[in-house]
C-alpha cells in the first residue's frame, strides 16, 4: 500500500468520526429542542398574574428579617386534637388510673385553678400516674397545650376561661 492510499483511508475514518459525531450532536440538540417544546407547551397560559407575580417581585423589600424558626427535619405540627388521638386517648377518654376523663366537668373543675399553664406544666412533667408528655416525649409544649385545650373543648370547658 502506498503512503497515499493510507491518507486516503485515514481520511476516511476521520471523515466518518466527524459525521457520526456530527449526527450524535444533532441528535442531541433536537432531543433537547423537543423536551424544551415540552415544557414550554405544558406552563399554562399567562392570566396576568405573571406579570402581577413580577411587579410583587421588583417592588417587595430589598430585605427580610426570617422570624419563622426552622423546624427541626420530620416534625409535623399536629392539632390539638390530633395529638389527643395519638397519645392522651389512651388514658383520658376513659379515665383509667385516675386520669381526668374527657367530658367529665367534675372531674376537670378542680383542676382548673391553677389555669391552663399549670395544667400545661403538670402535662409537661408529669404528675402522680401521667407520665410526662404522656409519655411520647416528641411532643412539645404546644402540642400539650392544644391537646389540653382539646379535652377542655370536648368537656364543655373554655380553654381561655383558665387563662392565666
Ligand atoms: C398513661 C396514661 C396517661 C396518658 C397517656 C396521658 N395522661 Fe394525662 N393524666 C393521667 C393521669 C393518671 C392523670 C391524673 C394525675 C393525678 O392528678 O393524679 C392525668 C392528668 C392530666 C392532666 C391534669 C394535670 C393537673 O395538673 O391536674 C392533664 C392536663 C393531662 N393529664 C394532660 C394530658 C395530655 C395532654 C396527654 C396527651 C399528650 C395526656 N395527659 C396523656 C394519665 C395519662
Amino acid at each position: 500500500m502506498s503512503s497515499h492510499v493510507l491518507q486516503a483511508d485515514k481520511s476516511v475514518v476521520t471523515t466518518s468520526v466527524a459525521l457520526v459525531s456530527a449526527l450524535a450532536l444533532l441528535a442531541t440538540v433536537l432531543f433537547l429542542v423537543a423536551a424544551l417544546i415540552g415544557v414550554i407547551s405544558r406552563v399554562p397560559a399567562d392570566d396576568g398574574s405573571r406579570k402581577q407575580v413580577a411587579v410583587i417581585e421588583r417592588i417587595k423589600p430589598v430585605a427580610r428579617i426570617a422570624t419563622a424558626v426552622p423546624k427541626p427535619a420530620g416534625e409535623v405540627k399536629l392539632t390539638g386534637q390530633e395529638v389527643y388521638n395519638k397519645v392522651c386517648v389512651a388514658c383520658h377518654a376513659t379515665g383509667v388510673m385516675g386520669a381526668p376523663k374527657v367530658g367529665s366537668k367534675e372531674l376537670w373543675e378542680p383542676r382548673l385553678t391553677q389555669g391552663l399553664t399549670g395544667l400545661v406544666n403538670n402535662a409537661l412533667s408529669g404528675i402522680r400516674a401521667m407520665p410526662a408528655k404522656g409519655g411520647d416525649p416528641s411532643l412539645t409544649e404546644a402540642n400539650l397545650r392544644d391537646a389540653i385545650s382539646y379535652m377542655l373543648d370536648q368537656t364543655g370547658i373554655k380553654a381561655d376561661a383558665t387563662a392565666k
